[in-house]
């Protein structure tokens, strides 16, 4: 009882909240997003068109899904001046600090609009707008981070692949749209599109609830998920991988710190909050890790050594006690890299895929007039004391 706290961006006090959006069953291994399985929405949608899933409840008709997603394209350039901000970024600057800075940035260059009660038109303008700014913004953390010049966005592309062509194409080198790739890049983007009530999603509810706008919410949700105990985690697997392999390959010593109590050293990219059988995102991301491989021709060692610790958290007694399966962030970083995505972007592809997640969960709050979110506690501190009347002030 020391500390706890519920965290209530629901009912009042009640401690939990009710949502639409995404259903989860951690003990079954089930992710539905409006009622549709990740399986089916993974196989056989398009990233985009989960977004709309997520955030209006119905998948679109095709005139519709043109409509919106060309809306979207025409809106994909930043302001100039918002590109200015990026030159007052070092290039050491995390890209996921860049992002939610530019992301808040939106509000001095767009009004904010906050009840989708009273104007859902400009709620669905300031919806466009954020799906289409951040690959741009993204992208130009990217290349800002590496001293490049910045890729416009190309409103004749569609979403993913306008996305790649920002982050790797430059004036000396052109960038093929290869089929394979960018199937790859839509599953990796509906894998992490929303997640129920994980730390980031909760926290653009707690942050919307008190009428902040979207932009500013979403700011908060990128620094949620920057830890390396929520999004991070991809971009910590494969340094943990790297680290090993430093080690010469040394699984066993990981193994044994990972079990040792008094070592504050966990497998990255094992466990969760709530899947504890398996992570249903993760079967269909490691068919995904595979093909692309296969595809890329890529031979990494970094592989090898994950496949091995897959192999022993999936039959070590003590893994399999704690139900320590590897999640959605095991493999999803080995595609990044075998893609070419430098590591500290990872969780950033993280947030572009989250995003659509953040948005429906943002806008069901503010139309269900969710109240402002204020966690109670158990207050375990000193009981009343008086200050000493001899004493005086140091
Ligand atoms: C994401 O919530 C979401 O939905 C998140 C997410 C999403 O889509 O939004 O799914 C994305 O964040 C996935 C998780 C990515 N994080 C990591 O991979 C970091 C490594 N994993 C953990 O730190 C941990 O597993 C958590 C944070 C993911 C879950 O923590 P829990 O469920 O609170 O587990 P716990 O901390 O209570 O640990 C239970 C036991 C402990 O041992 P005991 O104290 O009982 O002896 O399991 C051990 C832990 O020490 N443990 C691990 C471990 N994770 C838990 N031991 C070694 N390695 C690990 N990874």
């Amino acid at each position: 009882t020391s500390g706890l706290i519920t965290l209530d961006v629901g009912f009042k006090n009640t401690g939990s909240t009710t949502s639409n959006v995404t259903f989860l069953d951690g003990e079954k291994g089930i992710l539905r997003h409006r009622g549709y399985s990740i399986e089916d929405l993974a196989e056989k949608s398009s990233f985009l068109e989960v977004a709309y899933l997520l955030i209006y409840g119905e998948l679109p008709d095709a005139q519709t899904f043109e409509n919106w997603s060309s809306r979207i394209m025409k809106h994909s350039l930043v302001h100039e001046d918002i590109r200015k901000i990026f030159d007052g970024f070092p290039s050491t600057a995390h890209p996921m600090g860049v992002l939610s800075s530019l992301v808040t940035s939106l509000t001095a260059f767009h009004p904010e609009s906050i009840d989708p009660n009273r104007d859902s038109a400009a709620i669905d303008l300031t919806i466009v707008r954020l799906l289409a700014k951040l690959p741009t913004l993204a992208a130009w953390s990217f290349k800002n981070s590496q001293g490049l010049p910045l890729e416009y966005p190309n409103a004749k592309n569609d979403y993913v692949s306008n996305f790649m062509q920002m982050m790797f194409k430059n004036k000396h080198m052109d960038y093929d749209v290869d089929p394979v790739i960018m199937d790859a890049m839509n599953k990796l983007l509906i894998l992490h599109a929303d997640h129920e009530q994980n730390c980031s999603a909760a926290t653009v509810r707690v942050v919307g609830s008190s009428l902040s706008s979207l932009y500013v919410a979403v700011s908060a949700g990128i620094n949620a998920l920057w830890g390396s105990l929520h999004g991070g985690a991809n971009q910590a697997v494969i340094e943990m991988l790297e680290t090993i392999q430093a080690d010469g390959g040394n699984i066993d010593k990981f193994i044994a710190k990972a079990k040792d109590k008094n070592d504050p050293f966990r497998l990255m990219g094992f466990g969760h909050r709530v899947y504890k059988n398996f992570d249903p995102r993760s079967r269909i991301i490691k068919k995904a890790a595979d093909d692309i491989l296969d595809r890329l021709g890529v031979n990494d060692p970094l592989l090898d050594i994950a496949k091995k610790l897959e192999d022993i958290a999936l039959t070590d007694p003590y893994f399999v006690e704690k139900k320590l399966y590897p999640n959605v962030d095991f493999y999803s970083g080995i595609i990044y890299k075998a893609l070419g995505f430098p590591t500290e972007m990872f969780t950033v592809l993280f947030a572009l895929g989250r995003l659509p997640g953040w948005i429906a969960q943002w806008k069901e709050s503010r139309e269900m007039v969710q109240p402002i979110s204020r966690p109670r506690q158990v207050y375990t501190g000193e009981t009343h004391r008086a200050y000493p009347e001899d004493r005086t002030v140091a």
